[in-house]
């Protein structure tokens, strides 16, 4: 099956094109045969946080030349010569909300020939509302002129099943999976313990009360001076100061440490919004030690709350999912403390853990196995829905 797969559920554009076989296990195959992201980071950097209409307007933006390079690597893209659309009154009603897109979706759709594809995925949610839509609504469009079926993906779906595969150059194949699994998603909107007792199957143990993993690392970094995303750049200072073997003369909370298996990291950035009061300016050194601090409390808490979930449920694995397991803290002190216990991690290179459409694809395609498509009517982006079971 040939996937194309967009992503737009924050500030990275994505589309690429997978060609995937087998079911999951050992016959899966896959391979990526384009594969487009872009990054909004520096038009977001000056304001220190994500704005979501600007999110949008880059989507908008970068959708369909991210799209022609995706197809054309794939080498998919064939010029027909301008000709007349047929299902053209649809696509302008599908795109209402994006009128800047109509007429360069319009044009290069009349400029090329359907690609040879199987279906579409793309990320309905969860994520920013008015960044979803503009891959939403581009995704319907395209579904809807090439005839292909449409199938919506869960985008933390995306980033666990992203663990479950193991990449030589551009081919991948999946791990050997034994159940039941635990799942710890850590993104910058989502911190979430998962049980996964066969494929596809999700039971919630547990997830943050308030401020996600990520968004603790972000704010947080923003508390310190640190540019935006906070969370590289802080982590990034943390091993500076591990490297160096300083560290605070105190500790700060970790918060619900000993407690059930949710999370809470808004009492954290409080505690060191306190601190910092106190303290004044920092010097650099001092921004070093409280950035390590930081990233040893929320690690702490995840490594914690993910060993007894492995205990509570007898997990043979845990697999590790979202931009947070990019940090490099965090994947060294999991595969530590799993070691004793006799699971596996599981977790995906770090250029694949954050935001990007080939987990998109990844997930669409077991999704198109189990003929999860939906009409392009039907489709809707969903700022915060719940990951079911397929
Ligand atoms: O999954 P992702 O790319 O986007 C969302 O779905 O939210 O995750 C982004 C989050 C941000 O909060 C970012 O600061 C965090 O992942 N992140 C990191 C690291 N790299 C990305 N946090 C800590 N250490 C890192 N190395
Ligand atoms: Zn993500």
């Amino acid at each position: 099956m040939r996937i194309l797969s967009i992503e737009t559920s924050c500030d990275e554009t994505g589309v690429s094109v997978l060609e995937a076989s087998g079911e999951a296990g050992s016959d899966f195959r896959c391979r990526v045969l384009g594969n487009a992201l872009m990054s909004q980071t520096e038009t977001h950097a000056p304001y220190g946080g994500v704005f979501p209409n600007l999110a949008r307007r880059e989507h908008e933006k970068n959708l369909i030349p991210l799209l022609s390079s995706a197809l054309s690597q794939a080498e998919l893209l064939e010029e027909s010569g301008v000709r007349p659309l047929a299902a053209q009154a649809k696509i302008l009603e599908i795109l209402s909300r994006e009128q800047q897109l109509q007429t360069p979706l319009l044009g290069f759709l009349s400029a090329h020939e359907a690609p040879k594809l199987d279906a579409i995925a793309v990320t309905f949610g969860p994520g920013l509302e008015p960044a979803l839509w503009v891959g939403v609504n581009v995704a319907r469009a395209l579904a809807t002129a090439w005839q292909l079926p449409l199938i919506p993906v869960h985008h933390m779906e995306g980033h666990l099943i992203a663990s479950l595969v193991e990449w030589q150059g551009d081919s991948c194949t999946m791990r050997p999976l034994e159940y039941p699994l635990v799942a710890l998603l850590v993104s910058g909107g989502h911190t979430e313990l998962l049980a996964s007792r066969s494929w596809m199957q999700y039971e919630k143990l547990g997830a943050t009360r308030d401020d996600a993993a990520g968004e603790a690392f972000d704010k947080i970094a923003r508390l310190l001076g640190l540019p935006y995303p906070g969370g590289p750049a802080l982590s990034e200072l943390a091993r500076a100061a591990r490297e160096r073997g300083e560290e605070l003369p105190f500790r700060l909370p970790r918060p619900m440490m000993g407690d059930g298996l949710d999370f809470s990291f808004a009492g954290l950035k409080t505690a060191i919004r306190r601190k910092l009061d106190e303290e004044g300016t920092l010097s650099q050194e001092r921004v070093r030690l409280y950035a390590r601090e930081t990233e040893e409390a929320i690690v702490d808490v995840l490594v914690s709350k993910t060993l007894r979930a492995v205990g509570e449920i007898g997990a043979s694995a845990v697999l590790l999912g979202g931009g947070v397991s990019a940090n490099q803290h965090v994947r060294a002190r999991l595969t530590d403390v799993l070691q004793d216990s006799g699971a596996e991690l599981f977790v995906c290179p770090p250029e694949l853990s954050t935001d990007n459409a080939i987990m998109i694809g990844l997930a669409g395609y077991f999704r198109a196995l189990k003929s999860r498509s939906i009409a392009p009517e039907a489709l809707r982006a969903v700022g915060r829905p719940v990951l079911e079971s397929a």
